[in-house]
């Protein structure tokens, strides 16, 4: 039977107690942690959100009926307990802050029972994903889980302090909104009032805050839920949080600025580590071509190097070939692992393929100096001898090159220097390497749509040497857009913003918007922007994956407290589902989906 806490009122926090307290009555609350019977004795650990406290029950102290009552308490049992913080009389535990000291209980209150959970509140416990997402209301009570929430509360805590004392104002836009461009599906939700019409979630509070800039509020700040309908992976949510903000008057090195003390305090702060500002900086283009990647981990070398000029006209069809087709070929050192067995060469290039190469080139160097190369044989010995120099490969080492086009030969060598080095154990989660990279390209090419789409959004204002080439060669234009990297994740990003219209004409032109196309997707920017807009800049994080790496851990969900899975799905409230026909025919909404259509078509495939 449950029990009131009337007339007991909680003094503490399990960890709030310590050694100070000798003598003191406290009154503690939480769960049953764990119950060890030593015959006069009784043990519990008790656990709230601060950690785990150990009270002891003692027939003399807390009665005959105390003391079967206690008996009776099963793990997650919520109980209230007076009484006396004592000096541990058995061993001190080290593991636990209050490892010196125990409640002698006086008085104890089973305020709830509890059924035997379905999951182990446990950090170590091995318990499947699926299952724990079910359970997440129980999840949540592991310390790990806890620790990561209230360290993510700490960090928006230290960012509205810090952005408030730099006159940045928090300001909210609007969740009910139109479509914003920043490349994701929408999620769109049904308008009753205007049957047929639908209001798209934000996908970013883009254009909301450069209208605040337009409307003079000089410097905004938000911690602001998007929505963005894409394919989920480790560090990508349906729905995630962005510490979005946006200066008026700046250029790029007044956004750098003050986001690198912004993220100095919070690390400084959160974890006490001293990062050194300011970070590197690197343009998008020294990226690709020493890392293949727009966000490289420079935690570790295997740098890529270009051999296309050793091996445009060898005797390897392959390189050759590529060449001979606009491609390049490179490769990578991945040092000291030249002995690695042909098989797990193998499943490397299968790996390869994975990121679209045709295949995977290599020469591992042997201690005595001879090689085994998948290439060798095709090549002249100088030819050879000219491509290790270039890698400086030396006895142990295993090299390994790509021919493609360029996209390819990076997509597929950055992901190898990255997984070589997670196997390796290179990467050191204390190690902190933040960098900035610049000089984005303003366009890239859709394969898809046969067209150039923005790279970052619409509105981001080119190099200004690049200007004149928007239109006539959008290509080779840069733009002033950054993002901020830290150990291989890109955790912010942002732009200068166009301002002025005849720049913001030929971007829409580029990416061939009508005048009427763009006036309907972003009307009211332009129509905005003709009455004095400011220069203006902005940048905005992903609050999740910045906490995920503050409190190290390597999936987003953790550090989300009701986060989706891989199909978008909560399992726990097992959104989205099925609504009632009532609700569909207010919002004169019927659904062409048919589930005996789509297993006929699973049949015949
Ligand atoms: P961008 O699209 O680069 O820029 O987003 C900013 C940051 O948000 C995080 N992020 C995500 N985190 C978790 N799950 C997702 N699905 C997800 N998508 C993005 C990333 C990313 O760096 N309006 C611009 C910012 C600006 O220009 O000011 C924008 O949204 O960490
Ligand atoms: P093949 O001529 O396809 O038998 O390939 C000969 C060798 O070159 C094999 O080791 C392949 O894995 C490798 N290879 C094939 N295509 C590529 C490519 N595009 N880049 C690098 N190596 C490749």
């Amino acid at each position: 039977m449950a029990e009131s806490m009337k007339g007991l009122k909680r003094t503490h926090r399990c960890t709030e107690v310590s050694n100070k307290n000798i003598g003191e009555k406290v009154v503690v609350m939480g769960w049953a942690a764990k119950r060890r019977n030593l015959g006069s004795l009784i043990f519990v650990d008790l656990r709230d959100r601060s950690g785990i406290l150990q009270i002891v029950f003692d027939v003399n102290d807390v009665g005959e009926e105390g003391f079967k009552k206690a008996s009776t308490i099963r793990n997650e049992f919520v109980i209230a307990i007076e009484g006396t913080v004592e000096k541990r009389g058995g061993a001190v535990n080290e593991n636990l802050l209050t490892g010196d000291i125990e409640i002698r209980a006086t008085t104890l209150r089973i305020l709830a029972e509890a059924d035997t959970p379905p999951i182990p509140i446990d950090d170590e416990a091995q318990t499947k994903d699926e299952v724990r997402l079910k359970y997440r209301y129980l999840d949540l009570r592991k310390p790990r889980i806890q620790k990561n929430l209230i360290t993510r509360s700490k960090i928006t805590t230290l960012v509205r302090q810090f952005m408030t004392e730099e006159g940045f104002l928090e300001i909210e836009t609007p969740m009910l909104t139109k479509s914003t461009p920043e490349g994701a599906r929408d999620y769109l939700v049904p308008s009753r009032v205007h049957p047929g019409n639908f209001y798209a979630l934000p996908q970013s509070p883009q254009l909301f805050k450069q209208l605040l800039m337009c409307a003079g509020y000089d410097r905004y700040i938000q911690i602001v839920k998007c929505f963005r309908d894409e394919d989920l992976r480790a560090d990508r949510q349906p729905e995630f949080t962005q510490i979005d903000m946006e200066l008026s008057f700046v250029d790029i090195d007044d956004v750098i600025d003050v986001n690198e003390r912004l993220l100095k305090t919070i690390w400084k702060e959160v974890l006490d580590v001293d990062i050194q500002i300011p970070f590197k900086r690197m343009t998008w283009q020294e990226a690709m071509d020493r890392f293949g990647s727009d966000k490289p981990d420079t935690r570790f070398g295997f740098e890529l190097q270009d051999i296309s000029d050793l091996v445009k006209d060898c005797g390897f069809s392959v390189f050759s070939g590529a060449i001979a087709n606009g491609g390049t070929v490179r490769g990578i050192n991945i040092t000291g692992q030249g002995s690695m067995p042909r098989k797990k060469i193998d499943a490397l290039v299968d790996f390869a393929k994975g990121y679209g190469a045709k295949g995977l080139a290599y020469i591992a160097i042997n201690e005595d100096g001879s090689f085994k190369s998948s290439f060798a044989k095709f090549m002249t010995e100088d030819e050879m001898k000219n491509i290790t120099d270039r890698l400086e490969g030396k006895p142990g080492d295993l090299l390994l090159f790509a021919a493609d086009r360029a996209k390819i030969v990076y997509a597929v060598l950055g992901a190898l220097r990255c997984e070589m080095a997670e196997r390796l154990g290179l990467l050191d989660k204390n190690t902190f390497n933040f960098l900035w990279i610049t000089e984005f390209p303003l366009f890239e090419y859709s394969d898809e749509e046969q067209r150039f789409v923005a790279m970052h959004h619409p509105f981001t204002m080119p190099m200004e040497e690049d200007v004149e080439y928007i239109e006539s060669d959008p290509g080779r234009c840069r733009a002033k857009a950054y993002d901020i990297v830290l150990n291989g994740t890109e955790i912010g990003g942002g732009s200068v913003r166009i301002h002025q219209n005849d720049i913001q004409q030929k971007m829409f032109r580029a990416l061939g918007f009508t005048d009427e196309e763009a006036n309907e997707k972003f009307g009211f920017l332009l129509n905005a922007f003709k009455y004095g807009v400011p220069p203006h800049a902005g940048l905005a994080y992903g609050l999740d994956r910045l906490v995920m790496h503050i409190v190290g851990e390597d999936n987003i969900r953790d550090v989300i407290a009701f986060p989706k899975v891989k199909d978008a799905s909560c399992l726990m409230s097992e959104a989205p589902n099925v609504v009632d026909k009532k609700q569909l025919d207010e919002l004169f909404i019927t659904s062409t989906y048919d589930p005996e259509q789509e297993s006929e078509e699973e049949v015949t495939e």
